[in-house]
């Protein structure tokens, strides 16, 4: 009796093991196909708007009240090509109201361009909004017209953007339900910097372009080639900015973007929001790519502290990403 019962004991304790055994292995199994077929699943569905996963879409009502829709503000200078690029592939994003072209050249525009933009605005226009489009008429060239006033502008965001510059449509929305969050603030996706310029003393600056900004992560403007801001700011440009730093940016034919930084954050106090999205330049020759470049910026920037009489600028570390799209968290 004494032996027998370790021995009933260890065998029923064995068999439970087997059992254990087998039936876990099998569990684990088919977790582990699960989870496979799940996230073949989520992967497949993850970028497609239209279809769900277990009912989750990723979409949401969109309003069509003012604040829900943005009109694209485009600045061109004798492109037609780009211009034309441009627009027909803006004209397919969701949620645009409306095109203004700013128009500075001495000709008006000419009927056939006129002719093949409403072409393709009609053509390319998704079936469930109608986007207008509306030539801005300049007498004067000046990069001052980018921000002139519009009077008959229905919504209340404005997406700021250069001729030579392309966005797919996924990260001009991103960047718009961003500015949705914190519409005082320029949202864009070229970020610069100002940098204390030691070797010159007190309240005097250098410009940072791209690669100080990418070294560092830190960034106080982001620039008009590519920003949503609210269009109180055009207003604000128009009637309050100084008139003598608009001569100089006339007559320099630059520094128009950091001027719109400048005002910004004068009126708010708080840095720009630097969002991620893809680029695509579409036009080569930038005035970036000239000489001297970086040099003329700071002249600006420091010219613009004298006017505004302190720097406005607030720098700041801080990037919106789109949570969908970067990986685990
Ligand atoms: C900058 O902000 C100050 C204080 O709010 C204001 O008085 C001034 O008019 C602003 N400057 C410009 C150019 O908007």
């Amino acid at each position: 009796m004494r032996g027998s019962l370790p021995i009933s004991r260890r065998s029923v304790f064995k068999l439970r093991q087997v059992g254990i055994g087998t039936l876990g292995s099998a569990k684990i199994k088919i977790l582990l196909c699960g989870c496979v077929v799940l996230s073949l699943l989520a992967i497949a569905n993850r970028n497609r708007d239209s279809s769900s996963f277990m009912g989750w879409t990723g979409d949401f009502d969109r309003s069509s009240s003012p604040r829900g829709r943005y009109s694209i503000v485009i600045n061109t200078w004798k492109r037609y090509d780009l211009l034309k690029k441009s627009i027909s592939h803006y004209t397919s994003c969701p949620r645009l109201d409306s095109i203004h072209i700013v128009w500075s050249e001495p000709d008006p525009p000419s009927d056939s361009l006129k002719r093949y933009l409403n072409h393709v605005m009609r053509s390319n226009s998704r079936k469930d909004q109608q986007v207008e489009l509306v030539f801005d008429i300049n007498k004067e060239d000046s990069l001052n017209n980018r921000f002139k006033e519009i009077k008959d502008l229905k919504t209340d965001a404005v997406f700021s953007i250069d001729d030579d510059v392309i966005f797919p449509c996924t990260s001009v929305e991103f960047a718009f339900t961003v500015w949705q969050s914190a519409s005082d603030t320029m949202v864009g996706y070229v970020p610069r910097m100002h940098w204390v310029d030691q070797k010159k003393g007190e309240n005097k600056y250098k410009y940072g372009g791209w690669w100080s900004v990418w070294w560092t992560g830190t960034y106080s403007m982001v620039l008009s080639k590519a920003a949503f801001f609210h269009k109180k700011y055009l207003k604000l440009y128009t009637d309050e900015m100084p008139a003598s730093l608009k001569e100089y940016i006339t007559k320099n034919r630059n520094c128009e973007d950091i001027a719109m930084s400048f005002l910004v954050a004068n009126a708010t106090d708080a840095p720009p929001i630097w969002v991620k999205g893809k680029i695509f330049e579409i036009g080569s020759t930038g005035i970036s790519s000239l000489g001297g470049h970086s040099e003329r910026r700071t002249e600006c920037v420091n010219k613009f502290v004298d006017e505004f009489g302190r720097m406005p600028l607030v720098p700041t570390v801080m990037k919106a990403v789109d949570s969908r799209y970067s990986w685990f968290w």
